[in-house]
């Protein structure tokens, strides 16, 4: 049966950098509310629009990213789910709708995602991820080119951790509770870090 991966982590644990290279080496759809919700930022809905909350680091309402979860799963057979389920009500939802095969947990230090966050820069034309100090790209129209997202200026990251503790480390005890999660350290170079992963999903990335 195909790979059903859920990728927990804090803002800046690198749930995006590795769900990209899982996706691409597996052969799964990268499910990401995140980058959903960026691309229909400023799309009216009965909630208002997602900027409101995601320019002040809060969750945007479970009913709007429920609906995004939902019509993604459907097109889906594998998966690599990043950015959800982000609070218990959202885990019992997608309970509801799927069954995993792995959820695994980043486990990354307050001080390295601050510099993780406030350093990331992205590609507006390739929505790849960068890093000032870890990871700038050769070219240098790319590089020219590259923006810091809105959300990740020092105070909102405070804004965005304080709801990652409040809201998303319950999701984490819940899996952990249950004997799903696996905790992988996530403090370390990015190859080594899906090397981690990979170990964890146990089926060698070429034979996809
Ligand atoms: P979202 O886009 O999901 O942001 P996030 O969870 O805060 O996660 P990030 O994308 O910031 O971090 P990441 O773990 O993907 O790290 P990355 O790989 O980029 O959500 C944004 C907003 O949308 C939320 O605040 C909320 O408003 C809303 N939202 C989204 N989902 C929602 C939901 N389910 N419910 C309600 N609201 C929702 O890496 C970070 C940086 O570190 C990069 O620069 C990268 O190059 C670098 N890096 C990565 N790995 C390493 C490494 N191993 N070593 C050194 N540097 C590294």
């Amino acid at each position: 049966m195909s790979n059903r991966i859920l990728l927990l982590g804090a803002p800046g644990a690198g749930k995006g950098t590795q769900s990209k290279r899982l996706a691409d080496a597996y052969g799964l759809e990268h499910i990401t509310t995140g980058d959903a919700l960026r691309a229909n930022k400023d799309m009216e809905t009965e909630y208002g629009t997602p900027r409101e909350y995601m320019d002040a680091g809060e969750l945007v309402p479970d009913g709007l990213v429920n609906e995004i979860v939902d019509a993604a799963l459907a097109d889906a057979d594998g998966f690599v789910l990043d950015g959800y389920p982000r609070n218990l009500s959202q885990a019992e939802y997608l309970s509801e709708q799927t069954d995993l095969s792995a959820a695994i947990f980043l486990d990354v230090g307050e001080d390295e995602l601050v510099r993780r966050l406030t350093g990331r820069r992205m590609d507006p034309e390739t929505g790849d991820i960068y890093h000032i100090e870890f990871n700038m790209p050769d070219d240098e129209e790319i590089a020219d080119r590259l923006v810091q997202r809105d959300d990740d200026t020092e105070e909102v990251v405070t804004d965005r951790l304080d709801v990652y503790y409040d809201n998303t480390e319950p999701v984490i005890e819940h899996y952990r509770e249950t004997g799903d999660l696996v905790e992988v350290d996530g403090e370390a170079h990015p190859d080594e870090v899906f090397e981690r992963i990979s170990e964890v999903i146990g089926e060698d990335p070429s034979d996809d």
